[in-house]
């Protein structure tokens, strides 16, 4: 009696919940937009005739449903229908470079929407909402849509929280950039160039995963404030801030080590350029000219391409210290944050010159008078230093913090005047000759009173001015949006419950419901993927994502920012004249020599011969390859540069000096290195599943690996991942490798129906990156001629394993002997990778899905015995908090993991591999 109440209850329940999509996937039918949508194009695209639109180049479906729509650079005007959001189940919309016109029209509720180039076109307003509801977006482009009237940034892409690019450059956006970048926890790129945007960095690009940041050349007032938040921004790469009103001095960028290109000119920027920037690793590209930089002209190192002239407020024109008292008066206006006033007025290396509010005599400085000048920040101890001072006015402005103890040492001092400020703290003894006013400051010698509002800075470190706004952690309340965010999360959340709970019912007992269910498989899959997508980002995400990349070293753009091309005597000369000691490794592909620089930079240097190609295989070669040195990610093998001497091609990329997977995983006992731990692999899983994904979803054109495999996985010394060779399988020279061969990648992880099609799809490298899963998991390569024939066949051998989770176990790495939590990590990736497998193409997930299921298992580690905790390389003399602190400074890195690697030395030859056209060198420390 009970059990069919309940399952009725079920039915409702399920029914209710997922009711709103039911409806739209069953009863839309795109024929009639899509016969809409031809008509309001002109000239009619060309293969659109006929009346199964799923037939029209570039139209793509899915059980007769629209899924992507590319229609780039045709010449097209017209207006779009309003409609155009009736194709609910449509990913990808590329209608980029034509001349379409007319209200763009709304996209909210294309829950599915992942890419939208809609830039270049002459629309003329974008509609209330339109970006609502887009919860899988990941890449949005308008830019060049200069007939837009003015709009504003639309806050409801907060609901996108996938999204890795937004490109706004161009579009006529007025008003702020709005404080909800904690919201984009995957954010690259974001190109707000050429608008008329207008006030302060927001606070929430602190943290953000941004690579690339342009927000230059702002048409009216432009972007004021400081750029301090900068220093928080450690994955930047390229910050255009050029042709904007910021203010104040340049942050301490030290912890930004990709930054290689800095375009700050044509702004009000003051103070030192800090040593730190000078010494940035990476940097490449800086511009500071227009603004009023103070102190000594920056000395840059060779490599880097710099320009300072114009305005600034530089000492000297020449290299070198400037003058003790400008020195001194400098680290005075640091403690105030270094105002533009002091900045415009206090240049050149005199201060007994023309300086305002200085009074000199005989080439002393006597008197400073900054009384009434809206400064701000502290009292620097700095005045100290002006040993000769004996009048300082400061009286009337808003300095904070104490007055510090060293000015009683000023032995000349007869006035200092400092009434009318919010200082606090003690106040010093001064000499009774010195008239010494301190009214007007409600807070100062209060017994106590420096625990209230009171920094003290420390000595000779005039501590950042605390009036400027200080992005630390942000107590963000929650917005609105945010709240809808987590209703709708929750009712998921309990929509997925109801239905795994009633799927397995309704399983047990035949019911109907499992059928129905069957029938809509893929679609009801795919949308609770996407929840769980929307899921973890708003909960693991997060600090996941900051620390996975802290351990990102200095990546190398040794010849970024120019032409590409880099000549073959160049080549020569760091590869020994591709001496025989510098070979990593020999492939399909070609040779790959190890290389270094000058700056003690190393390269990898592929060498190809290409046997008879013509002009037209030269000028394809050459346009792929500017695309793919334009590809930057932190877990792709960056693609440097490249040459063509005659008939060979020379690729340059960064070196990775511990080799591939394949010698970590599977030959790691004839290299001398320790085996992997699980830790390892699953983190070298997500690297791998972000790279691809990264690649995926590429705004020009999205690559398809087609030859991911343990040897195109490449690692660095903190045994963090970097995929190598994409985009190359169709740049295999020509003539020389069967169509078969190239077509096919390898065996052993070719999708089945790429096999037996040649057809690719993005789900080819999902099915591959399935297989290396299964190898991180069992130690086993894909086909192992080793083994008998019914176990040779990793994929179809382990996913006979997967149907018993009992089996799971058995089937595992010998060496890595799990305990309980580990075996959890093990079962989900297990699970995944039997996921990633599947026959059907479409029923494999996308690599999206993949890094959010990998996201938790890597992050959510922690150490739980003894031994592991030393395996971790912590020192069980620090403190506990120590301890604490390095081991979350750690996590999600790899400095720790660089401890288990055994200490022994290998000396183990770089070994030529047959097979692996990836470099092949490493150095188990
Ligand atoms: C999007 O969906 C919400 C909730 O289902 C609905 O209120 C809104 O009207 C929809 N917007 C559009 C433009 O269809
Ligand atoms: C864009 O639209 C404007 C009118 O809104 C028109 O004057 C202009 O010629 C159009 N430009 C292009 C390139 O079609
Ligand atoms: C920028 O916007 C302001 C108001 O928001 C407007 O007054 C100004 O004319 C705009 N400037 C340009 C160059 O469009
Ligand atoms: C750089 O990062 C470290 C570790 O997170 C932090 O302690 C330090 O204050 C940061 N430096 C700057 C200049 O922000
Ligand atoms: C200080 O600020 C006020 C209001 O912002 C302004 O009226 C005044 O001119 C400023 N004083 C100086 C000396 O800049
Ligand atoms: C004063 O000058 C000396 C030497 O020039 C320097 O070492 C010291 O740091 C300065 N003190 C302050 C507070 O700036
Ligand atoms: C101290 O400064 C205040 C405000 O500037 C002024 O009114 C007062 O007369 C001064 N006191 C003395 C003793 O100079």
């Amino acid at each position: 009696m009970a059990a069919p109440t309940l399952q009725i209850l079920c039915n409702l329940l399920l029914l209710l919940l997922l009711l709103p999509f039911l409806t739209v996937t069953v009863t839309a039918d795109d024929a009639a937009f899509m016969s809409k949508l031809a008509e309001a194009l002109t000239p009619t695209p060309s293969g659109w005739s006929g009346s199964s639109f799923c037939d029209w180049k570039g139209v793509k479906c899915s059980a007769n449903r629209v899924t992507s729509i590319s229609l780039a650079s045709q010449k097209l005007t017209g207006t779009l229908p309003t409609d155009l959001n009736s194709l609910s189940q449509l990913t990808s919309l590329s209608l980029q470079n034509n001349a379409l016109s007319g209200a763009l029209p709304s996209l909210a509720n294309l829950s599915m929407l992942q890419t939208v180039f809609l830039d270049g076109n002459n629309f003329t307003s974008v509609p209330e909402g339109c970006f609502q509801g887009l919860t899988s977006l990941q890449t949005l482009s308008l830019t060049d849509s200069v007939n837009l009237s003015p709009w504003t940034i639309p806050s409801e892409l907060t609901q996108s929280s996938n999204l890795a690019k937004l490109d706004l450059g161009n579009t006529n956006l007025v008003g702020s950039i709005p404080d909800v970048f904690g919201s984009f926890v995957s954010l690259q790129e974001l190109r707000l160039s050429y608008n008329n945007l207008t006030g302060a960095l927001p606070k929430s690009f602190a943290g953000s995963s941004i690579t690339n940041l342009w927000l230059n050349n702002q048409k009216g007032s432009g972007l004021s404030g400081s750029i301090d938040v900068l220093s928080e921004m450690i994955h930047l790469s390229q910050v255009w801030l050029q042709k904007n009103q910021f203010t104040g001095p340049i942050p301490d960028l030290s912890n930004c080590t990709s930054l290689f290109d800095l375009q700050l000119r044509d702004n009000q920027l003051t103070g030192l350029v800090p040593p730190s920037l000078i010494s940035l690793p990476s940097l490449q590209n800086v511009s500071l000219d227009n603004n009023v930089l103070q102190g000594p002209v920056p000395s840059f190192g060779k490599g880097v391409q710099f320009t300072l002239d114009g305005i600034n407020s530089f000492c000297r024109k020449d290299v070198g210290p400037c003058d003790a008292r400008v020195t001194t008066l400098l680290d005075v206006a640091k403690g105030f944050g270094y105002p533009l006033k002091l900045a415009t007025s206090w240049t050149g290396n005199d201060p007994c010159g023309e300086w305002s509010f200085v009074v000199c005599a005989e080439g002393k400085i006597i008197t400073v008078n900054l009384a009434k000048q809206n400064l701000t920040g502290t009292i620097s101890p700095a005045f100290a230093n002006l040993t000769d001072l004996r009048n300082l006015y400061l009286n009337g402005n808003n300095l904070e913090g104490p007055i510090p103890g060293d000015l009683t040492n000023l032995a000349q001092l007869e006035v200092l005047d400092v009434s009318n400020n919010n200082l606090s703290g003690d106040v010093p003894k001064f000499p009774s000759k010195v008239r010494f006013n301190a009214t007007g400051n409600d807070l100062l010698g209060r017994s106590g009173g420096g625990g209230g509002g009171g920094t003290t800075p420390s000595n000779g470190s005039g501590d950042a001015p605390s009036g400027s706004p200080n992005a630390g952690s942000s107590g963000s309340s929650l917005s609105p949006a945010w709240i809808a965010g987590i209703i709708v999360i929750a009712v998921f959340f309990v929509a997925v419950v109801v239905f795994v709970f009633c799927k397995c019912h309704a399983k047990n007992r035949h019911g109907k419901f499992g059928r129905v269910n069957n029938r809509e498989n893929g679609k009801g899959e795919v949308k609770i993927d996407m929840m769980s997508v929307t899921n973890s980002n708003g909960y693991g995400g997060v600090p996941s994502e900051l620390q996975s990349q802290g351990s990102e070293r200095s990546d190398l753009h040794v010849f970024e920012g120019g032409n590409a091309t880099i000549s073959i005597q160049v080549l020569r000369q760091v590869t020994n004249s591709f001496s025989e000691n510098n070979i990593l490794g020999r492939g399909g592909f070609g040779v790959v020599y190890k290389g270094e620089l000058h700056d003690g930079t190393q390269i990898a240097v592929k060498r190809m011969e290409s046997v008879a190609t013509g002009s037209k295989g030269l000028n394809e070669f050459q346009a792929e390859i500017a695309v793919l040195t334009k590809v930057r990610h932190r877990h792709l093998v960056a693609l440097l540069g490249y040459c063509i001497n005659g008939n060979e091609r020379l690729l340059v990329y960064e070196y990775m000096p511990q080799g591939t997977l394949t010698q970590h995983l599977f030959d790691w006992r004839d290299n001398g290195c320790a085996p992997l731990t699980w830790k390892q692999r699953v983190a070298i899983a997500l690297d791998v599943a972000r790279g691809v994904e990264y690649l995926h979803s590429l705004a020009q054109q999205s690559f398809i690996h087609r030859d991911l495999k343990p040897s195109n996985i490449l690692l660095g010394d903190d045994m963090r991942a970097k995929v190598a060779d994409f985009g190359l399988v169709k740049n295999a020279p020509d003539g020389k490798y069967s169509v078969e061969t190239r077509l096919a990648g390898t065996f052993g992880y070719l999708a089945p129906e790429y096999a037996a099609t040649g057809r690719v799809t993005t789900k080819v490298d999902v099915y591959a990156f399935g297989v290396v899963l299964m190898e991180l998991i069992t130690g086993r390569r894909a086909l192992d001629d080793t083994v008998p024939d019914e176990k040779s066949h990793l994929v179809s051998w382990f996913r006979r394993v997967l149907i018993n989770k009992e089996n799971i176990p058995k089937a595992i790495d010998q060496t890595l002997d799990p305990d309980e939590e580990t075996m959890e990590s093990i079962y989900k990736v297990a699970e995944l990778a039997g996921h990633c497998t599947a026959r059907e193409p479409y029923q494999r997930p996308d690599m999206g899905h993949s890094v959010n299921v990998l996201v938790p298992l890597v992050e959510q580690w922690k150490p739980t015995s003894h031994e592991e905790e030393e395996g971790y390389g912590i020192d069980l003399h620090m403190s506990l908090p120590q301890a604490l602190q390095r081991w979350q400074a750690n996590e999600g890195t790899s400095t720790m993991f660089d401890m288990s690697i055994s200490q022994t030395q290998s000396s183990i030859p770089a070994k030529p591999s047959g097979f692996a056209d990836s470099f092949d060198s490493m150095d188990c420390r």
